[in-house]
């Protein structure tokens, strides 16, 4: 493929699709003929008239301008003789609307296509078409198309010759791979539930789960009747359709019938959704058996199942998974419906170690990875977004540069490589590691701590006040936190190659003592401590915020920036802190993945479970007790009094507090990857059962094979039994204490409740 052979149409058409044409006719008996495409935008290529390849929404959304992905077919099965090829094209993630400012044209002004046929004859000779001025150009019947507004398919369109393609300087720069990510593919195809009328007099089609994907519908109307639709993922306290949470994104799908019976979904844009508003509808009624959501996500293989005697905490981890499908779509976004859908760093890293447990997320995340070391800026930042779609809008404007945050530089790549046990993960990214932990090192005003910046704290933790987007947690101290962490697994990562990280493992070493002498007094976070205003604008600032809260304490346990002997009191206070807060958790995105882990580990893990089970706001099953379908942005998205809680930012299907799953697999059921042996080779197997979920079945298809891990009550007893794939080591804990090292078998225990 060369990057210099794009082309574009002769008449700029803004929003609308054009297909690029070409006729080619092999001169002689084929061994093979291969075919790649790629655009600046998105392309599906058919060739006499058939799709190629399972693929949707290719070439999927990467930092384009240094890295835009191309795609390869085998064409041998269904060349003809004389053959046409047709490559349609619309602006997608890099020229139509995206980021939330409006932005269009984020890495080009035109979309383009490249594409390349490779001919092998039967006595070996080779041929080779590119695309060139010899293409063709015309329009399509889809006359409007953008990821977050949606598509117009006009089946009337009058397809116009445009003329002869013309060579695309702008996008002759943008380098060109492989496709490293998994496929973007269609999944499951959701009848609908039901169809009714709002009290506005709507007419409303459920599909009874929140997710990602589009509608298709199958009809025979008029010429000239429209089907025309919007999207929303829930109805407000009235029970009317509701889309102000969508913010600007209009997802607005318009068909237009031409009387014979038609297939109508998007091909260049995709929407988060529960419920469609029938806005126009043909004369005919309307036959729910051919309508249907078809769930769109990257093409994963499942690897983890949960579930239990408890069908709340069921339901919780079924929100889980379908928030996990619903924001895999070629780049961890935050959500899958308003006008973000981005690759944030923060939710990303804060999901992964539940992602991997669910799916194999080894390509999904090597292609990101990839985006990420692409984006990197040259001191060593990683933004809040990824790819770093903001990079070129012309008035500056950037997201931010926050702890946790840009620590998915290192907290991902070391997920991965426990997951897997892949040191390629490590490898590949270590550079990156390595500079952004540089970049923390030079970002504070004062050495081995980092003080002041502009982060996004808390993010959405409740103890700053109902409408703050921020919690209470001082940024300071969650910022200096992470820099040690980051520190920590970059030492960590380093050791694993074989590099010597002496020098990095003594800055960690005086990075924890100046923590602990800043932010700690008596083995205790201080309840004062000199504060950097870290924000500006209308979030609170630092000087509001405090160093004893849940989130310092949970970050302090975890992280092991205190000692040994200090943690039994940290962990009490944390205990003291959530019976203060009336027996619940304050957390927001940094302190609520790990909570539960550290009470669990402090042996607090009744508590651990009172939270997990707890369903009053803020808990995991509020929203499930309010009929969420996937994990809502907000603990308490729906309010008690079923007000929303804002139309700026009320996302219901946000992945981020899912990463509670982890739990689930690593305690509940117990099993947890080991460092020193990663990829479950060694692994340990240490269920903590709970009566409040009867039973657990969990299984886990690893990279070292098969692994489950039971447990029921009966009576006064508790019975155990666990799968060990052979090859493999289990180091087993049962909660009497009893430990066992055992290989490749199953294994079946009793112990007292
Ligand atoms: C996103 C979040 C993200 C955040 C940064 C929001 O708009 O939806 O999930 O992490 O911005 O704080």
């Amino acid at each position: 493929m060369n990057a210099q052979n794009f082309i574009t149409s002769p008449v700029d058409m803004g929003s609308a699709s054009v297909s690029f044409i070409k006729h080619f006719a092999p001169s002689r008996a084929v061994a093979s003929v291969t075919l790649c495409v790629s655009a600046i935008g998105l392309f599906e290529a058919r060739l006499n008239g058939q799709k190629l390849g399972r693929g949707v929404l290719t070439p999927g959304f990467t930092s384009y301008r240094r890295r835009t992905q191309y795609v390869t077919y085998d064409l041998t099965p269904m060349l003809l003789g004389n053959n046409t090829l047709s490559i349609t094209a619309a602006p997608g993630w890099a020229v139509g609307t995206i980021g939330y400012r409006d932005n269009i044209h984020c890495y080009a002004e035109r979309y383009a296509v490249n594409a390349e046929i490779s001919i092998l004859y039967a006595d070996g000779g080779t041929q080779s078409i590119v695309t060139d001025d010899s293409w063709t150009v015309q329009t399509s019947p889809i006359e409007y198309s953008d990821i977050y507004h949606g598509e117009t398919v006009n089946l009337l369109h009058k397809v116009q010759e445009l003329g002869h393609a013309v060579p695309d300087p702008e996008a002759a720069g943008y380098p060109l791979i492989p496709q490293q990510g998994a496929d973007i593919t269609e999944h499951e195809r959701l009848a609908p539930i039901s169809l009714f009328t709002t009290p506005k007099g709507e007419r409303v089609i459920d599909f009874g789960q929140n997710m990602t994907g589009y509608v298709e519908f199958r009809i025979k109307a008029e010429a000239g009747e429209r089907i025309v639709i919007t999207h929303a993922e829930v109805l407000d306290a009235d029970g009317n359709f509701y889309t102000e949470n969508y913010r600007s994104a209009k997802n607005l799908m318009t068909y237009v019938c031409d009387g014979k019976e038609n297939v109508f979904k998007p091909t260049f844009s995709f929407q988060g959704f529960r419920y469609i508003r029938l806005d126009e509808y043909p004369n005919v009624e309307v036959d729910l058996s051919n309508i249907r959501a078809i769930a769109v996500h990257s093409d994963m293989r499942r690897t983890g199942r949960f579930s239990c005697g408890n069908p709340k905490i069921n339901q919780l981890y079924h929100n889980t998974v379908w928030g996990q499908k619903s924001n895999y779509l070629d780049i961890p976004t935050d959500c899958p419906q308003r006008d973000e859908r981005l690759g944030w760093t923060g939710d990303a890293q804060v999901f992964c170690r539940t992602a991997a447990l669910n799916y194999d997320v080894r390509s999904f995340f090597r292609k990101w990875l990839g985006d990420m070391r692409a984006d990197q800026l040259s001191n060593g930042v990683v933004l809040g977004i990824i790819p770093n779609t903001f990079e070129y809008v012309k008035d500056g404007y950037s997201t931010r540069i926050s702890a946790a945050w840009g620590d998915a530089a290192t907290i991902i790549p070391w997920e991965l490589y426990r997951a897997y046990g892949d040191k390629s993960f490590l490898s590949d990214n270590f550079d990156m590691m390595t500079k952004w932990v540089e970049y923390q090192h030079s970002a504070g005003s004062e050495e081995y701590l980092w003080l002041g910046g502009r982060h996004y704290g808390d993010w959405l933790a409740m103890d700053a006040g109902e409408d703050s987007y921020v919690g209470a947690t001082a940024n300071d101290l969650i910022a200096s936190a992470f820099f040690a962490h980051s520190i920590d697994l970059l030492v960590r990562a380093g050791e694993v190659l074989g590099k010597d990280m002496s020098q990095y493992r003594e800055l960690h070493a005086k990075i924890k003592a100046k923590f602990r002498e800043y932010f700690m007094e008596n083995g205790m976070p201080r309840e004062e401590f000199p504060l950097t205003e870290s924000v500006s604008g209308k979030t609170p600032v630092d000087s509001v915020r405090k160093g004893i809260t849940q989130t310092a304490l949970v970050l302090i346990l975890h992280f092991d920036l205190c000692t040994d002997e200090e943690r039994p009191a940290l962990a009490d206070k944390l205990e003291e802190l959530i019976h203060v807060y009336g027996d619940l958790m304050t957390t927001g995105f940094v302190g609520t993945p790990y909570i539960l882990h550290v009470l669990n580990e402090a042996g607090k893990t009744e508590l651990a479970y009172k939270l997990l089970l707890e369903e009053r706001s803020p808990s995991w099953l509020y929203s499930v007790m309010h009929g969420a379908t996937t994990m809502w942005e907000h603990w308490n998205s729906i309010k008690e009094d079923g007000s929303f809680w804002s139309t700026a930012m009320n996302s219901f299907n946000h992945y981020a507090y899912g990463s509670v799953c982890d739990w689930l697999y690593g305690v509940a059921a117990g099993i947890t990857a080991t460092e020193e042996d990663p990829g479950y080779r060694t692994f340990t197997l240490s269920p903590k059962p709970c009566r409040a979920l009867e039973h657990v079945d969990c299984t886990l298809d690893t990279l070292s094979g098969h692994i489950e891990s039971h447990w029921y009550y009966k009576g006064d007893e508790v019975y155990f039994e666990f799968t060990v794939p052979d090859g493999a080591k289990a180091y087993i804990t049962l909660p009497n204490g009893y430990k066992e090292t055992v290989d490749g078998g199953v294994y079946h225990y009793t112990t007292k409740a």
